[in-house]
């Protein structure tokens, strides 16, 4: 069976604490984090009564900046110690909550059917095989209400090893055969890795006619 990188032992215990630790002192930690919020924030036009769904939450910050304007945000995440961490980042919060991904055929067995209506993968999916980012739109297909909208990066090429390159072809048929309308699509470049080539894309769960 295929391992996508964050679900490899390096980043579980004690050495995943590391790895959180790297994550939150990495330059400019913060303002990327604002950066991504509010990038997520227009993207997705966030209002007060959307149930987000924030895949590969990490340390929580994104999600626990939309848990103030929005009804309620699910979280989750391969990696424990990043849930675990989330978790005390917004104990205070009562409208934002976490969820350990446990099966990968149906990553989000935790959620209802059409429960929510906005959902995004903000730096996840780069890191992932194309089979999982398949698994996760078939479970996107069943949990978003009609018109709900998934916003996600992937990866072409890189020349690091953590970004996992994948089959655009392969990927958008699998997205036209889901029924899902690709509203987007722009290039996407991280600071990580200057030979990165990636995609942005907005989808839409509305049905073509
Ligand atoms: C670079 S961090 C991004 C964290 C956060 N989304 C942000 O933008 O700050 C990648 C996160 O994705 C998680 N992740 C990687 N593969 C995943 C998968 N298949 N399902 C859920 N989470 C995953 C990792 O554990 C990690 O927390």
């Amino acid at each position: 069976m295929y391992k996508d990188i964050y679900y490899d032992d390096i980043f579980f215990n004690p050495t995943g604490l590391k790895h959180a630790q790297k994550l939150i002192t990495s330059e400019n930690y913060y303002k990327r984090i604002i950066e991504k919020s509010y990038h997520i924030y227009k993207k997705l036009e966030i209002i007060e009564t959307d149930t987000l769904l924030d895949i590969g939450s990490g340390l929580g910050d994104v999600g626990k900046n939309f848990s103030k304007i929005s009804k309620q945000v699910y979280c989750c995440d391969i990696n424990q110690n990043f849930l675990n961490m989330a978790e005390i980042n917004c104990q205070n919060r009562n409208n934002i909550s976490f969820y350990k991904i446990i099966d990968f055929d149906t990553p989000l067995n935790f959620l209802k059917d059409s429960s929510i209506t906005k959902a995004y993968a903000s730096e996840v999916f780069v890191h992932c095989y194309i089979d999982t980012i398949i698994n996760y739109l078939k479970e996107l297909k069943r949990v978003l209400k009609p018109n709900g909208l998934f916003l996600f990066e992937y990866c072409i090429e890189s020349s690091r090893s953590i970004f996992i390159p994948i089959d655009k072809n392969k990927l958008e048929d699998a997205i036209n055969k889901l029924n899902f309308n690709i509203i987007k699509s722009e290039p996407f470049t991280t600071h990580t890795d200057k030979n990165f080539n990636g995609i942005k894309l907005l989808l839409s769960n509305e049905k073509k006619i």
